[in-house]
């Protein structure tokens, strides 16, 4: 849900957009960066993320996750629904560059059988 942005449902703005992101539980958001500098604030009790390597960490509710302009990044959820708000501060038309990680298929069958 955009709350500000070019098409928000709540305050205009041309080049600034903000926002409520959800993903359903035991999905992989692949592995992507764009022009835009993004910040995620963590609303879940534990996401999983990576920065351009094949390493995972896991961040708690409360933490903030900082993307710079071009830098790759992907998400796991868990169990639960993940939730955040999110701010792309400028830039917020270029576009989504997929960044392929030949480990997909494989943290996809992790997250569908595991308990985590
Ligand atoms: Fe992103």
């Amino acid at each position: 849900t955009l709350l500000i942005g070019p098409d928000a449902c709540g305050h205009h703005h041309p080049d600034f957009n903000l926002g409520i992101f959800m993903l359903g539980p035991r999905t992989l958001y692949r592995d992507h960066n764009h022009d835009a500098p993004e910040l995620y604030l963590n609303l879940s009790e534990k996401s999983g993320w990576r920065f351009g390597t094949r390493d995972w960490q896991d961040y708690p509710a409360g933490s903030l996750i900082w993307n710079a302009a071009g830098e790759p990044h992907a998400t796991r959820v868990y169990d639960q629904p993940f939730i955040s708000v999110f701010v792309w501060l400028e830039n917020v038309n270029s576009p989504c560059n997929v960044i392929h990680f030949d480990d997909w298929a494989e943290v996809e069958q992790d997250l569908a059988k595991q308990p985590n």
